[in-house]
């Protein structure tokens, strides 16, 4: 039997999980993705990443190692930190942002990508790139894994000045390769779009 092919609980509700993105398909596009964010930041002559926890624990992990292998002059001076938001709770977005770790170091001067799972409504990663423009950077990036056009609620010159995406999908809670479902399913190495069973 395949993974979650017994559907997954969401409260007392059965859903049911369908893969949308298998882990090849994901590892692929991370390298691409880490090709042509390599390109543009040797230009820059230097990447300073912030990892947006827990979500984008892996897709940060893998698009970072892929982008010193692809540039080792880069990689050898690239930097990083993190900081830890939540602002989702079950499968809807609270639309409230909590932070519950902060950055490290100063980002003033810095050419900055920001690392992020999935961008739903936008609100969280509005919130985050107001928040970081105040110190200034040398130049504000985002690189998304995922993305929800249909959900996007923020205009988007409110989600920095690049948007670097993994993928578009539908509307449909997604989990799997760090997105979880109240802290479960986060180390699937493939992604799964939960839908209700039908009967
Ligand atoms: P917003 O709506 O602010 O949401 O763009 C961003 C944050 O909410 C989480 N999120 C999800 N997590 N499956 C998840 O596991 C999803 O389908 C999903 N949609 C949003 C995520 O933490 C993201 O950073
Ligand atoms: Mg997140």
């Amino acid at each position: 039997m395949a993974v979650l092919d017994g559907g997954v609980m969401v409260g007392k509700t059965k859903m049911l999980a369908r893969e949308l993105l298998s882990a090849s398909v994901i590892q692929d596009r991370v390298k691409s993705l880490a090709a042509e964010i390599a390109t543009v930041y040797l230009q820059k002559g230097e990447l300073h990443t912030i990892t947006v926890l827990n979500g984008s624990l892996h897709f940060s992990s893998a698009l970072r190692l892929a982008i010193a292998e692809k540039q080792p002059a880069l990689g050898e001076s690239m930097t990083s930190d993190t900081i830890h938001l939540a602002s989702y709770h079950g499968t809807g977005s609270s639309g409230r942002v909590r932070k519950i770790s902060d950055l490290n170091h100063p980002i003033t001067g810095k050419h900055v990508l920001v690392l992020e799972d999935i961008i739903d409504t936008g609100k969280t990663l509005s919130v985050l790139v107001a928040e970081l423009r105040i110190q200034q950077p040398a130049s504000l990036a985002v690189a998304s894994l995922l993305r929800k056009p249909e959900k996007l609620m923020v205009d988007k010159s409110e989600l920095s000045e690049e948007i670097f995406v993994g993928f578009d999908i539908g509307p449909e809670f997604v989990i799997g390769y760090g997105l979880d479902y109240d802290g479960l399913y986060r180390d699937l190495s493939a992604i799964y779009a939960l839908s209700p069973m039908t009967k």
